[in-house]
């Protein structure tokens, strides 16, 4: 049995169907309360895909996976989580349950409670659940590569060497986020560190990329198996954003001088390592790999959207907007993702074709895509 928190989600939607592909013979439980519906419905945002209730979507893909199952549940209840644990007794848990939003995180002293209270909340009564319940339970869990901030070196996987008065150690990399729901990920890092030093619990945490596109496999078998696709100011990623611009003939707005590069991974390969990373099992280590198969400038991806837009007759502006964040603009990020890639790859990500299938796909919606780059400021 494997349990997937935040089963209802973005990525969580489409791990748990890959997860209950790749273990037939196992059941898969994923649990969600459906947060995220209603933080979206906040900022008045919606999903761009018709996302079906819990019980519909549940139905079309039990068709064909009966081994999944679905449960409601709010795991800032202490009690919840220890009940999960100790009745199921899983052997991993796939713990993406999180309020994920940067800009929603930064609205006021309000939100950014709401997000450090719910992320390293439900991160630490998981933990404890496992330990009480006595079992080497492997928690894989997805953090944020936002906790490594814009360093002058190349990023590691997780941990730094480094010589003070000539003697040398690797320590855990430090919260360098520049935002309060990346720093709540680099605490729940922390959490994760502390809970596998002091009780030796198996831990495999992927430091995920902004993360893009659709599974568009299952939208074809049935639309009720889609996952969720935001382009609001606070649930939006860039690449999705871009491409509602690109598809609505809107200038493609740029923040700042957009020359930072950006690390990227596709829905589909971030599903597939944290079914691999099940599958790989975990003596007792504490793992961390940065989850990530691209890094391209914000810039250089405005004008991949512009070129895929273009193909399709439609012309769209670049145009640079003053930045509503605070980040180096001309940061040209380095990263490791060997230990990723090796263990847990190959990935076949194609940003360029997945950007046309995007562009494609809010062109069937531009009245939408309006209407969401409507609510940008
Ligand atoms: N999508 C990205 O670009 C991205 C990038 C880096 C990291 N991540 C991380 O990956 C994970 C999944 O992200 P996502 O984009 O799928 O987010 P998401 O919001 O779509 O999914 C998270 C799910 O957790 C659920 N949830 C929140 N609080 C809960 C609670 N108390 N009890 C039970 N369920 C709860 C929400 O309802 C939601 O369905 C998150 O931890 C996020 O921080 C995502």
């Amino acid at each position: 049995m494997i349990v997937v928190t935040g089963a209802d989600g973005y990525i969580g939607w489409v791990t748990a169907l890959r997860l209950a592909e790749a273990f037939p013979e196992e059941e898969i439980l994923g649990i969600d309360n459906f947060a995220r519906r209603r933080w979206v419905r906040r900022v008045n945002g919606f999903s761009f895909t018709d996302v079906p209730s819990i019980r519909a979507r549940m139905a079309a893909a039990r068709r064909k996976r009966p081994n999944l199952r679905f449960q409601a549940m709010d795991l800032r209840r202490p009690d919840a989580a220890e009940c999960l644990l100790q009745r199921e007794r899983p052997r991993a848990v796939v713990h993406l349950a999180a309020q994920p939003s940067a800009p929603f995180a930064s609205q006021s002293l309000r939100h950014a409670h709401l997000t450090c209270d719910i992320n390293n909340g439900i991160t630490r009564n998981l933990v404890f659940a496992i330990r009480g319940c006595g079992e080497p339970v492997h928690l894989v869990m997805t953090t944020t590569m936002g906790i490594y901030g814009a360093p002058n070196f190349p990023i590691p996987e997780g941990r730094l060497t480094v010589q003070v008065d000539g003697s040398e150690d690797t320590i855990p990399y430090p919260g360098m986020a520049t935002s309060w729901y990346h720093m709540s990920k680099a605490n729940d890092a922390n959490t994760l560190y502390l809970a596998h030093r002091i009780w030796r619990l198996p831990i495999t945490e992927l430091r995920t990329a902004i993360t893009y596109g659709l599974n568009w496999n299952d939208f074809q078998e049935d639309p009720s198996l889609v996952t969720r696709l935001d382009c609001d100011p606070y649930f939006g990623v860039v690449v999705h954003r871009f491409c509602a611009q690109g598809a609505t003939g809107a200038g493609l707005t740029v923040y700042g001088l957009g020359r930072l590069r950006k690390p990227f991974i596709s829905v589909e390969s971030a599903a597939l390592s944290l079914v691999r990373a099940v599958a790989a099992g975990n003596p007792g280590e504490y793992r961390i790999y940065n989850q990530v198969t691209d890094v391209v400038g914000i810039e250089e991806l405005a004008h991949l959207v512009q070129g895929e837009a273009a193909a399709r007759g439609i012309a769209c502006p670049v145009t640079h907007v003053p930045n509503p964040r605070v980040e180096n603009e001309t940061h040209p990020m380095r990263v490791h993702c060997e230990g990723f890639l090796r263990d847990l790859g190959p990935f076949s990500d194609d940003l360029r074709s997945e950007v046309g299938n995007l562009v494609e796909f809010f062109l069937s919606r531009t009245d939408r895509a309006r209407r969401s780059l409507g609510l940008f400021p």
